[in-house]
């Protein structure tokens, strides 16, 4: 699966737009800074970091805001995510896993069996799964149909 998704995703790419997105986390209480990059189908990156609140449930996750500023400019299928998250201060020191909440907005909008997730300590080292992986039987758009 690795060489086959190496050939059609800019898997550095998206690791390094996600590292630099994380620069820009606002993460004053949890002191966690994340950052993404989505790849829509139309092969345009969208980056986004975590936004926290002073009232801590208003918070929104990295891969979120990328999502949001997608779909917000019109784009609305994706081919794969990248994430990078670690403690502020510190070299990434951990592979960090999107939420659960960060995985549906994911199958939102796209494939389960063919989006790629990438969560990435630096541009040599990541692991690579598709949605469905991370996400199995889930609930889609289809259902409502
Ligand atoms: N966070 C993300 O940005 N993405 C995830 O998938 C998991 C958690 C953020 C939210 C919060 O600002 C901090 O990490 C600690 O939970």
């Amino acid at each position: 699966m690795d060489k086959e998704i190496r050939e059609d995703i800019p898997v550095r790419e998206l690791i390094r737009w996600a590292a630099e997105a994380r620069k820009k986390a606002y993460a004053p209480y949890s002191g966690y800074m994340v950052g993404a990059a989505v790849l829509t189908n139309e092969l345009r990156i969208y980056t986004g970091c975590n936004i926290e609140n002073a009232s801590y449930a208003a918070t929104i996750c990295a891969e979120r805001t990328a999502i949001g500023k997608a779909v917000s400019e019109g784009r609305r299928g994706f081919k794969a995510i990248a994430i990078v998250g670690s403690p502020k201060g510190e070299v990434v020191s951990q592979y960090s896993f999107p939420c659960g909440i960060c995985r549906q907005a994911m199958r939102e909008f796209s494939n389960p069996k063919t989006m790629v997730v990438i969560v990435a300590r630096s541009e040599e080292d990541y692991k690579l799964y598709r949605l469905e992986e991370l996400l199995p039987d889930s609930f889609g758009p289809d259902n409502l149909r």
